[in-house]
C-alpha cells in the first residue's frame, strides 16, 4: 500500500500491473478527475454526461455501474434512484467509494465487469466516461450488461468520439501521459495507458442497434 493509503490515488497492489490497469493502480483516475489538469472540453463534457445520465435514468431506478471508479456518478444521482451498485477491479478506488460514505442505497464492491458476481437484474446498467473504452474484452463487458439489465434499451454506455482527439491528448499530458502513437480507433501513451474513440458506425457495429446522443462535442452516449 502506498502511504497515501488506500483511494483513488497509488495502490501499490497493482501498481505493476501492465496497461491500463496499472495505470489505474498508479493513481491515474484522481488526476483524470483533478480540474487542473482538464481541458475546458472535458470539463464541459463531464458536466454534460452527468446531466444526460440523470435526464435518462427513470424516477426511482435500480442502477449498476460497471467500473464505477470511486462511485461519484451513482453519489451523485443517488437522489433520484432507489438503488445503485458499483463495480471496480481497483481496491484503491472501491476503499475510496466506501469511506466517502455513500448514501445507505449505494453499494460498491470490487469485481471484474466481465464477470459481476450478482443473480439479481437492474432497471438500468451504465458504463461511463469511456470505461467502455478502456477494457479490453468489451463484449464481455455488455454481455454482462445485457444479464444484469435486461429490459430494451437499458444499457447507457458514454464513449469518445473521434472529435475527443485533441482534448484527450492535452488532457492525458496534463496527467503525464504523453500520447505515443494515435491510430482510427484508439491513443497510446507513455505509461502503457490505452484509450478508444469511436465513430458512428463502429459503435453500431459493436453495441447493435441503438441510441447515439452526443455529450458535448467529444462523445456519444449510447442507450442499447
Ligand atoms: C475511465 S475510468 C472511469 C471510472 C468511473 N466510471 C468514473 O467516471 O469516475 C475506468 C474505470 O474502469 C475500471 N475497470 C477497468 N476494467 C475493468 C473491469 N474489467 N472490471 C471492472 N472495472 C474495470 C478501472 O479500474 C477504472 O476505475
Amino acid at each position: 500500500m502506498s502511504d497515501r493509503g488506500p483511494g483513488i490515488g497509488p495502490d501499490d497492489r497493482h501498481a505493476t500491473a501492465p496497461g491500463n490497469d496499472g495505470a489505474y493502480a498508479r493513481g491515474l483516475l484522481a488526476r483524470a478527475l483533478d480540474p487542473a489538469t482538464q481541458p475546458g472540453a472535458i470539463r464541459d463534457f463531464l458536466r454534460e454526461e452527468l446531466a444526460l445520465v440523470r435526464r435518462l435514468l427513470p424516477p426511482g431506478s435500480s442502477v449498476v455501474d460497471f467500473g464505477c471508479g470511486a462511485g461519484r456518478h451513482l453519489v451523485d444521482l443517488a437522489d433520484g434512484i432507489r438503488l445503485g451498485v458499483g463495480v471496480d477491479t481497483q481496491h484503491g478506488s472501491i476503499a475510496e467509494a466506501v469511506r466517502a460514505r455513500p448514501p445507505r442505497h449505494c453499494h460498491f464492491f470490487v469485481g471484474d465487469a466481465t464477470a459481476v458476481p450478482i443473480a439479481r437484474t437492474f432497471d438500468r446498467a451504465v458504463c461511463l466516461t469511456n470505461t467502455w473504452g478502456t477494457v479490453s474484452d468489451k463484449r464481455g463487458v455488455l454481455r454482462e450488461m445485457r444479464r444484469l439489465a435486461p429490459s430494451d434499451r437499458a444499457r447507457l454506455l458514454t464513449v469518445w468520439a473521434e472529435t475527443s482527439i485533441p482534448a484527450r491528448r492535452a488532457w492525458y499530458a496534463n496527467m503525464g501521459y504523453r500520447v505515443i502513437a494515435e491510430t482510427d480507433a484508439e491513443l497510446r501513451a507513455e505509461g502503457g495507458f490505452t484509450s478508444e474513440h469511436f465513430t458512428e458506425e463502429r459503435l453500431r457495429g459493436l453495441l447493435g442497434p441503438c441510441e447515439l446522443h452526443r455529450v458535448g462535442d467529444v462523445a456519444y452516449l449510447a442507450e442499447c
